[in-house]
């Protein structure tokens, strides 16, 4: 159930389609589960269902204006006190004024008011639904962090049917209800290190690797959907992967080569009770950089000495509180699986971590892809977990390894 807690308190937003009499049994269901319920309906919401019914079931006043209340600044007051706005069902003109962030009537001042999760319910016809305005707004929308429940595909109101009826009652709720638990997370603060640094040779050229940062970025949200408040220290991971994972909990860090990320890591960790340093970080950088671009002009090669960079997992490690956890990653090229262990095992002990997630990479895996498969090591190297998927999934088995361990 949803707490039986009359301190929470939910806006639901109905807009103006057919499915606006669906969310009557919304209501009840938020209400039956002991929560505050605010309805706000737009003005076109109210020819579908009528505000007599939206109060009776509420046993709230309901307005669409801005212009009633005004003493209690209720055009911001909703959104400010809300733990959760729901809107259902969610026109396509409703979703495309939200993603502009229009405000004139009190369902959008409301939404551009409040901090809390938003959850959407879209219903509207097949091609309104798939049309690229909708479409485009709905991936503006899922970029803000906005939470989606359908379209379900199925009979639409004139009587045909595809994607874009709005999801049942019970599904909304449900979608609600994982939105108000708080995750096992809560109230950690976690950094997350991830991409690939680069060494810089000239101002034109590095040495680099082929880490694109997605498996770290998957960390940084599964960390954030289960509560917690995380910093992703970012090296050089391109805007379409840091898109894939923005979150109002998390904030993105940049920076460039290794020397760069040990210094922020090591000021992020101060304040952190989990540090992941999925970063692939160099081993060497040039000894000397040079001012201007080299070039073939004074003729021969140019030979690039390297100087060996900090260990900075093992340096984060070595000066850990108590009570913080740090969990580092390998990347192995091993003959066998033997192997891949007993090198594992051997980074975990010379790197002082408590958790070491181990995969295999080569030409054709581990890098820039959506999948990964990697063996978790727990503490004194036994396997806690071996899981293979989408680097999402793999995330999740990570921070329910961490988890076992806090
Ligand atoms: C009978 C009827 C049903 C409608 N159903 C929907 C719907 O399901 N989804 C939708 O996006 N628009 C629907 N519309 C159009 C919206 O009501 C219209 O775009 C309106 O301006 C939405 O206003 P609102 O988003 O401010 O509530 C429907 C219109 C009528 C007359």
């Amino acid at each position: 159930m949803l707490g039986q807690n009359r301190d929470v308190n939910i806006v639901v937003g109905v807009t103006g389609g057919i499915a606006a009499y669906k969310t009557v049994h919304l209501v009840r269901l938020l209400t039956k589960g002991g929560h505050d319920v605010t309805v706000v309906p737009t003005a076109d919401a109210l020819r579908f269902v009528g505000l007599p019914t939206w109060e009776a079931i509420s046993r709230h006043p309901v307005t669409t204006s801005v212009h009633e209340d005004v003493a209690r600044v209720r055009h911001v007051a909703l959104g400010q006190a809300a733990d959760l706005v729901i809107v259902a069902p969610a026109t396509a003109n409703s979703i495309a004024k939200i993603t502009a962030g229009l405000a004139d009537d009190l369902l959008g001042t409301t939404l551009l008011a409040t901090e809390a999760p938003v959850l959407i319910a879209p219903a509207m016809h097949a091609e309104m639904w798939r049309n690229r305005a909708t479409q485009a707004n709905i991936a503006t929308l899922r970029e803000r962090g906005v939470h989606l429940v359908g379209p379900a595909d199925g009979e639409l109101a004139g009587g045909d049917s595809g994607p874009g009826r709005m999801s049942e009652p019970e599904e909304i709720f449900a979608a609600a209800q994982a939105l108000l638990a708080p995750g096992d997370l809560a109230g950690v603060r976690v950094v997350v290190s991830a991409g690939g640094t680069r060494e810089p040779i000239d101002p034109v050229r590095f040495l680099g690797n082929r880490s694109s940062g997605r498996q770290g970025a998957a960390l940084a949200a599964e960390a954030a959907a289960r509560g917690a408040e995380v910093t992703l220290v970012s090296a050089n991971i391109s805007g379409d992967v840091l898109a894939d994972v923005r979150h109002p909990s998390i904030r993105v860090v940049g920076v460039g080569s290794a020397i760069q990320l040990a210094e922020v890591m090591k000021r992020e960790a101060a304040e952190s009770d989990v540090i992941v340093m999925a970063a692939a970080v160099a081993d060497y950088r040039p000894v000397a950089v040079s001012e201007r671009k080299l070039t073939k002009e004074g003729g021969g090669v140019p030979a690039i000495e390297l100087i060996e960079n900090e260990d900075v997992v093992a340096a984060l490690a070595s000066a850990r509180r108590p009570g913080q956890l740090v969990v580092g990653f390998a990347a192995e090229t091993p003959e066998d699986e033997a192997e891949l262990l007993a090198r594992a095992r051997g980074k975990q002990q010379r790197k002082g971590v408590d958790l070491l997630v181990v995969n295999e990479v080569g030409w054709e895996r581990g890098f820039e892809s959506a999948e990964n498969a990697v063996h978790i090591l727990g503490p004194g190297g036994a396997v806690a977990a071996t899981v293979s998927g989408s680097k999402r999934a793999v995330a999740s088995a990570i921070w329910d390894a961490i988890g076992r361990e806090r």
